[in-house]
């Protein structure tokens, strides 16, 4: 892994994947380093990206008596990364982490940028902070426990990226969508890395969201209002997946985006088998792309052109 040097190491995990994979990194760490190893958890899900959760596991941090050379591993989705990442932040003033995503989404997506943070009840990622990893070590055969709502959550994501700013690989998802719904590794990996390499593009120009990573959250203004009606209980790709849907019949409507080009997302997201149709969502009020009082929304110009106006 060759992880940086500290004092002591803090795995923080959730329960699902300690049981698949808390035992076999911890041993890996130990053997690495020859230092301690402890492994925190939390309950799987959304819901454990609250305050509440962040406070019970930096209180067991104390406990242990973590100082300031210790280093987190997170260990997980984006979930594990984006918690794990701020209690990083903020624990004693900010301590270094690394993050070992075990999802698609946070192989491609989370785990660049060093957005991290926690929900409140009035709104997804409204507490948090900037605060990169250190490293991020990606290991293809964590795909292979994956649930299959888990991995087209994740490939959502990436077809996202591509949506906004590479018409090219779309079409490369397109024309492989079957092989990649198949888990093939080379094909994993070359979209993989395409979708980290626009990323780190973006974020290396943008990294408080004053403009071109605004694009990337294209589908997140109703995907994020659904997922808060929802109480946050729906994968969080298939509600982007809503809201990109949404979003682009936006565009449409509002003469950008072409009706063959429509059509494509449309098809390709049925494919996927991850949208329900007639839906009506309410946007949210809380989206932080609000400027002076007023409204934005991502549209599309075109596949792979995505731009900032107002709702
Ligand atoms: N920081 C960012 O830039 C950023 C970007 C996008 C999304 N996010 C956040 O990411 C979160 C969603 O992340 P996620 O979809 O990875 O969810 P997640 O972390 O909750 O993981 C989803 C589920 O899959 C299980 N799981 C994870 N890896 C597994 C594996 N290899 N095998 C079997 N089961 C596994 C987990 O235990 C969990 O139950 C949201 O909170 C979202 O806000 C953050």
């Amino acid at each position: 892994m060759n992880l940086p040097k500290a004092h002591r190491y803090i795995i923080i995990t959730d329960e699902n994947l300690a049981e698949l994979f808390g035992a076999k990194i911890k041993k890996e760490i130990e053997t690495e380093t020859g230092k301690q190893v402890d492994i925190l958890t939390f309950p799987p899900g959304d819901a454990s990206k609250s305050r509440a959760v962040k406070a019970k596991l930096e209180t067991q941090m104390l406990a242990l008596g973590c100082g300031r050379d210790t280093l987190i591993v997170t260990l997980g989705g984006g979930v594990a990364g984006d918690l794990g990442g701020f209690i990083a932040a903020t624990y004693m003033r900010g301590i270094p982490y690394v993050q070992i995503p075990t999802t698609l989404l946070a192989m491609a997506d989370s785990s660049i940028g060093g957005k991290t943070g926690v929900n409140t009840k009035e709104g997804k990622n409204l507490i948090g902070a900037i605060w990169h990893p250190e490293k991020v070590i990606r290991r293809l055969e964590f795909l292979d426990t994956l649930s299959d709502a888990q991995f087209k959550s994740g490939l959502f994501e990436i077809i996202k990226i591509f949506l906004s700013h590479d018409a090219k690989s779309f079409a490369y998802v397109e024309k492989n969508l079957d092989a990649i719904l198949g888990r093939d590794k080379i094909m994993l990996q070359e979209i993989l890395n395409q979708a980290i390499k626009l990323k780190t593009k973006i974020v290396e120009i943008d990294e408080r969201e004053k403009g071109e990573r605004k694009l990337l959250s294209f589908g997140h203004t109703i995907g994020h209002a659904i997922e808060n009606e929802e109480n946050y209980e729906s994968e969080h790709g298939f509600a982007v997946a809503e809201g990109v849907l949404e979003e682009s019949k936006i565009s449409l409507e509002r003469g950008h985006l072409s009706q063959e080009e429509f059509e494509r997302i449309e098809a390709l997201l049925l494919r996927l088998n991850i949208i329900s149709q007639n839906r009506v969502y309410k946007n949210s009020p809380l989206d932080k792309k609000n400027e002076a009082g007023q409204e934005k929304i991502v549209l599309l110009k075109r596949i792979g052109e995505a731009f900032l106006t107002n709702k």
